[in-house]
Order: C-alpha cells, then structure tokens, then sequence
C-alpha cells in the first residue's frame, strides 16, 4: 500500500447548471444550484484515499464550519487529517462552478483560508512527509508553502508530484528543480513551456523542455483523448476510456490522486497506472460535483 501525503486547497463548491454561459451583461435563469465539497487537494486527497493509498492531507479551512461536512468525508474516508488545521481571519475556500448542459465547466474561486497555509504549517506536518512515498501539491495554496514541502520531501527521498493548476506564469525555477514529475493539462503545459500542445510531437517537445528545467516524469493530460507521458526511458499516448460526461469538474483531480497511489516508484508501470487513473476519471465524470463522483478502488478496477 503507497503512502501519499497531499498538500492542497479545501472549497466549498457551489454548483450552477446552467444552459449556456451568459455574456457580460446578460442574465440567465439558472437550471440547478448545489452545493458539495470541492478544492483540488481535497478531491486528490479523497481520490487517493479511495484507491487504498494510506492518506495524509495538509490543508486549511475557515472558522465558520463551512468545511465540517467535509471533515465527515475525510474521516469516514480514513484519511489522515491530523494537518488539516483552522484559520483564525479567513473562511473556508469557495469555488463557483457553472456547468453547462454539454459539461463544459467554467470556475471562479475564492481562495480564503487556503490562503493562510505558511510554511510553518508545512513543518508541523513534516514527520508525515517523511514518512510518505510520494506527496501531491497544486496551485490553490501559497507557493512557498509547496516549495518548502517539495524541499524537504526531496531531502527525504520522497516523490514529488507536482498538477500545475490552476495555471500560473512563471513558476519558480527552485520548485521546478525539487519536482519529479508534473502533471499539466495542455494549457498548463503551454505556459510553462511556450510550446503548444497540438499533436504527440508537440507534447514531446514539452517533455524535453520540462526535462530541462529539472522535471523526471511528464504527463500531459488531454482531456477526453487521453494522456501523453515521457519517462527519460519511455513515452507514450494512453487513451481515456469513451463514456459520456455529465460533470467534468474533478476528472483532473481524480486522475491525479488515483495515479499517484498505483505508481511504482520507478515509473515502470505508468502505463497501467495511467489507465486506471483513466478509468477513476471516467467513472467521477459521470456523476454530477467534485468530492462525491470520486470512486472506490472496488468500482475501479482494471
Ligand atoms: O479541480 C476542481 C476543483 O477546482 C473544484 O472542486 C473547485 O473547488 C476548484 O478548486
Ligand atoms: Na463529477
């Protein structure tokens, strides 16, 4: 069983279905309103948890109890959530998620306590990084906090995997330089190359690049196509599984949390751990909402 830890952002998704996205200026009446748990590192933390990776989780959330219906879910999930600490001035992250009636999503976050995560956080949890295989982090949550957990996982020979998003220009060439492997979506992996993705030859031309800038393990995610990954031994295309979705939202997420739980640390089998981090996706997009479309290793199986 691998141990994950997973740095990232707790949300609280509030969901509108809408018919079609409106233009500046113009109001729609909305088809649906809900509301479900959310944040990038909690929909990876969840998806790892229930792939049967032993789950640690480093995050922050509001005072105001926003959040507590997700602790419920960490807890019967059997995650660990001992680094999962309280703001003292922000709320809980908030994310507006409109999804239209063919899936497309479009989202607007608010970063709240996610925010407050410092670098002293990271090393009160610093006895569980050790002790992990590999850690997770995204883009929700400060960069120095990332930076400064990637530090002290590299020191330890822990992996780090960094999913790029949402996108920022310019990450830091010191976090780059502790990042086994990264896993951007095409626009992500544009703005961190300037190359863009268009073709497999395009994507190898990102590998390459990201090699350079100190990065092992590169897999690009093509959304219902699939996904490209380079190893400095292998590279390949690996398909997604054709279904029809209903709700996209944390197909990214779920892939990423169910793959970094079947990897083998020398990558040999990334093929096979891509695939059934494929077939994770494939069944969350079925399902409408981040956190509850997440599926169980028994539902996945390859
Ligand atoms: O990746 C999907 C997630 O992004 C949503 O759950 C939302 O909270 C945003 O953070
Ligand atoms: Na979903």
């Amino acid at each position: 069983m691998k141990k994950v830890m997973v740095l990232g952002s707790t949300n609280v998704d509030t969901i509108l279905g809408i018919q079609r996205f409106p233009q500046p200026g113009e109001t729609l009446a909305m088809n649906s309103r809900s509301v479900a748990g959310g944040g990038k590192g909690a929909n990876q933390a969840i998806a790892a948890v229930r792939s049967g990776a032993q789950t640690a989780f480093i995050s922050k959330i509001g005072h105001e109890g926003a959040a507590d219906f997700m602790l419920e879910t960490f807890k019967k999930d059997g995650m660990n959530i001992d680094h999962v600490t309280m703001s003292e001035t922000a709320g809980t992250g908030q994310a507006y998620i409109m999804v239209d009636e063919a899936g497309q999503n479009s989202i607007l976050i608010y970063g709240g306590a996610n925010q407050d995560i410092t670098i002293a956080d990271i090393h009160q949890a610093e006895a569980d990084i050790k002790n992990a295989d590999r850690i997770v982090a995204q883009f929700e949550v400060p960069v120095p906090a990332v930076i400064e957990a990637f530090k002290i996982a590299r020191a330890n020979g822990v992996q780090t995997i960094l999913n790029p998003a949402p996108a920022i220009k310019n990450i830091p060439a010191e976090l780059l330089a502790v990042t086994d492997m990264i896993v951007p979506n095409e626009t992500e992996a544009e703005i961190i190359t300037g190359i863009k993705v268009t073709d497999q030859a395009s994507m190898q031309k990102n590998a390459e690049a990201m090699f350079k800038m100190g990065i092992k393990v590169v897999i690009i995610t093509v959304g219902d196509k699939g996904s490209f990954y380079a190893t400095p031994s292998q590279t390949g295309f690996v398909p997604a599984f054709k279904v029809t979705a209903v709700d996209t939202t944390a197909a990214g997420d779920t892939f990423i949390g169910a793959l970094s739980t079947q990897l083998e640390m020398d990558y040999s089998n990334i093929e096979v751990a891509m695939t059934y981090a494929n077939k994770a996706s494939s069944i969350a997009v079925q399902t409408k909402g981040a956190q509850n479309s997440i599926p169980y290793a028994k539902d996945i199986q390859l």
